[in-house]
């Protein structure tokens, strides 16, 4: 038995903030942003909007999708490091708002990696026959983490959810493999040391500098080049799949340059690498998910293609899940 994914969904907050917003606020300029990120723009939360209720709405679009009802599902995992509360977990918010009782619902904290983490549990504990209809989500609201004067990681990120049904099927189509990695030595290159995502853009609650989120970015870029390439090899080697046989490749959305250099290294033409970061900038456990969401409703993603999920992010963790869809 496998696991299969079904069906998608994302979710966005309501508010835009284009490149030229923020040359109102900061010293930075559409220019600079898009050529060295490739970010055009990036949705955030405001007053009043919750992370829980933008994962619940991408939740029950992928269940419609999938033709289930929030009943049906026999256990909720969320990809997230923005949990409105320290506790209960975002699993236990979204189970609530979705009306289901007693099954498990938790988080997995990886930061950009998150849903890559959550879909390889699911998968795990599908193949063991603990689950059959999973929940995998991946939500987080990283422009309430920012410190708004620093230029250097404000223009970066953005919020938003993606979630997918998963459910075990016999046969070869679904995940194939999946594989984790961590490196907790390099934690300074990317922390957030407080939490509270009612820290909106345009609340009076603002983050001082040292609760703000910290990143190296270059030292982080270097990593993430390599690691994300290291992972994807070795992904495809478990699997006995070569990469050229990889039909598409849904990265985390961090940056068009890192991106293109992962693609390059293993020799995957653009056309096979799907990118929206341009509209969303990154939107950690979100990125993936969402962008998975949005290959399938253009047409990237065909029945039996092979599919390579791919993350990097805080911690450091990263990782990759390969798929015949
Ligand atoms: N606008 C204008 N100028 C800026 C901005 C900005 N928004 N940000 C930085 N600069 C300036 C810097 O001040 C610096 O100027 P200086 O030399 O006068 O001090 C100059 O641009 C170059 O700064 P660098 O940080 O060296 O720029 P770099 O080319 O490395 O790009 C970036 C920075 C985009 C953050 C890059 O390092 C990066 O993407 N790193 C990976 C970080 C990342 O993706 N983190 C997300 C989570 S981890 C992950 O998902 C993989």
């Amino acid at each position: 038995m496998g696991s299969r994914i079904v069906a998608t969904g994302r979710a966005i907050p309501r508010t835009v903030l284009t490149n030229k917003d923020l040359e109102r606020y900061i010293d930075t300029s559409d220019e600079w942003i898009r050529s060295r990120t490739g970010i055009g723009q990036r949705y955030a939360l405001r007053q009043g909007e919750a992370l829980s209720e933008i994962a619940t709405e991408a939740s029950r679009q992928a269940l419609k999708r999938a033709g289930l009802k929030p009943g049906d599902l026999d256990a909720i995992i969320v990809g997230t490091v923005s949990s409105e509360y320290a506790f209960p977990s975002f699993g236990c918010q979204i189970q609530q708002q979705l009306g289901v009782t007693s099954i498990p619902a938790f988080d997995v904290a990886a930061a950009c990696s998150g849903f890559v983490y959550a879909l390889s549990i699911a998968d795990a504990q599908m193949r063991v026959g603990d689950f059959k209809r999973v929940l995998v989500v991946g939500a987080d609201a990283l422009s309430t983490m920012v410190d708004w004067n620093d230029r250097r990681t404000s223009v970066l990120f953005g919020d938003g959810a993606g979630a997918v049904v998963v459910v075990t099927e016999a046969g070869n189509r679904g995940v194939l493999s999946s594989l984790l990695r961590s490196a907790g030595e390099h934690w300074n290159l990317l922390s957030v040391r407080a939490t509270g995502t009612r820290s909106t853009i345009d609340s009076e609650v603002r983050r001082c500098a040292d609760d703000a989120i910290q990143m190296k970015g270059p030292e982080l870029f270097k990593i993430a080049v390599k690691s994300m390439e290291e992972v994807s090899r070795l992904v495809a080697d478990r699997a006995g799949v070569k990469l050229e046989e990889i039909d598409l490749f849904v990265p985390h959305q961090a940056n068009l340059r890192i991106i293109s250099a992962v693609a390059e290294r293993l020799g995957m033409a653009p056309e096979k690498v799907f990118t929206n970061i341009d509209r969303f900038g990154n939107t950690s456990a979100a990125s993936v998910p969402i962008a998975l969401d949005e290959a399938i409703e253009q047409g990237r993603i065909h029945d039996g293609n092979i599919v390579m999920l791919n993350a990097c992010g805080g911690g450091l963790t990263w990782g990759a899940n390969l798929i015949r869809w």
